[in-house]
């Protein structure tokens, strides 16, 4: 890591009455990917929206550094983080942004899009003629640049939509929900992508709804729930801090796994939560160890035979539910209620 390119200081922001973003405060560095995960309506597109200035907050500020853009014009500063707010033109040029919604249009073709966006940037013949044909070959779009973009396959039209994004070569990529209602292939392709583009030095702010399906390339994930980070960290700690729980998967003939639970429940308080699944039964718990042993006890005075046994961590996907949901506990509880972040609550089914 080279050191933070941008700085968002408790930032918040309303639409009508209704407060969307709540005092967000989140540094990024140069060169990662960091992958902002929430829930549909939880704030993600206004947070990005805000950040590269398209939308005003009430309060806080976001600050990128300039990279001494504004010394050449002799405007020599001391602090090299400026307001995206202040300086818009500058962060227009820093920032690039591909919508959850195509930008692009349908009636040109590939190469005519990047034009018109190149255009935009008010970038020279030259440079965009370079930048156009860097970004076919990277996007895979080479064979069909003289196609028309509403001609395009679903995939395609998402590689353009982020080339177009990308023309101006910015130092800092958005994308929002850059793989929705893709098929899992073409999800791929474009998370490939995502990795080759970031390679080449761009820092990347990615917004999805699924943690699991970003988290192997994040370098940080930021969690947002109702308009508030709930917590920003990489992968593993999030999961180290988070997933202390293991599931314990058990098959048994005869199969019969309300006695199981029944007595599991009275003689084991290490069970977080417990479940019967179509495969068999699934009991979350802190303690492995000693909630096996219970369990195998039990079935041999029920005389249930042992069939298959699994010990997994959580899914990433179940994990978010819990982080979330250690969240709103912990902002609901009573002083007698007190949750804390460790604390095993894993209801499911
Ligand atoms: N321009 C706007 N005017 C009024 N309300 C808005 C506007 N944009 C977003 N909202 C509201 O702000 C909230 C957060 O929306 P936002 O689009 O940021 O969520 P999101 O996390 O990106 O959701 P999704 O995962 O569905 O894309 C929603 O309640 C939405 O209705
Ligand atoms: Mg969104």
């Amino acid at each position: 890591m080279v050191g933070e390119i941008l700085k968002i200081e408790n930032l918040s922001k309303s639409f009508g009455k209704k407060a969307i973003l709540k005092s967000i405060s989140l540094n990024v560095e140069e060169g990662e990917i960091l992958g902002v995960i929430g829930a549909s309506g939880s704030g993600k597109t206004t947070l990005l929206k805000t950040i590269i200035g398209f939308h005003k907050p009430e309060s806080g500020d976001v600050k990128f550094r300039h990279f001494g853009l504004l010394d050449e014009g002799k405007k020599v500063r001391r602090d090299p983080f400026v307001s995206v707010y202040d300086e818009s033109s500058f962060a227009k040029n820093m920032f690039g942004f591909a919508s959850q919604t195509p930008s692009f249009y349908d009636n040109l073709q590939v190469r005519e899009n990047m034009l018109y966006f190149g255009a935009l940037y008010g970038l020279g013949q030259k440079e965009l003629e370079t930048n156009i044909n860097i970004l076919l070959t990277l996007m895979d779009l080479k064979k069909a640049e003289s196609s028309l973009a509403g001609k395009l396959s679903g995939g395609m039209q998402r590689r353009l939509d982020i080339a177009c994004a990308m023309i101006h070569d910015p130092a800092i990529l958005f994308l929002d929900e850059p793989t929705s209602d893709l098929d899992p292939a073409l999800r791929n392709h474009i998370w490939s992508l995502v990795r080759k583009i970031n390679k080449r030095g761009t820092t990347i702010i990615l917004a999805s709804h699924h943690l699991a399906e970003v988290e192997a390339f994040c370098s940080r994930i930021a969690i947002i729930k109702e308009g508030q980070l709930v917590d920003v960290d990489t992968p593993s700690r999030l999961k180290a801090k988070y997933a202390d729980s293991q599931e314990i998967e058990i098959q048994s003939y005869p199969g019969h796994y309300h006695n199981i639970l029944d007595a599991l429940r009275k003689k084991c308080k290490d069970v977080t939560a417990m479940k019967i699944s179509s495969s068999g039964l699934i009991v979350t718990s802190r303690n492995t160890k000693n909630v096996l042993h219970e369990i195998l006890h039990i079935m041999e005075k029920l005389d249930e035979e042992l069939i298959d046994i699994n010990v997994a961590k959580p899914g990433l996907d179940d994990l978010f539910l819990k982080i979330t949901q250690v969240h709103e506990r912990s902002e609901h509880a009573t002083p007698h209620h007190q949750v804390h972040p460790n604390h095993p609550i894993h209801h499911r089914g």
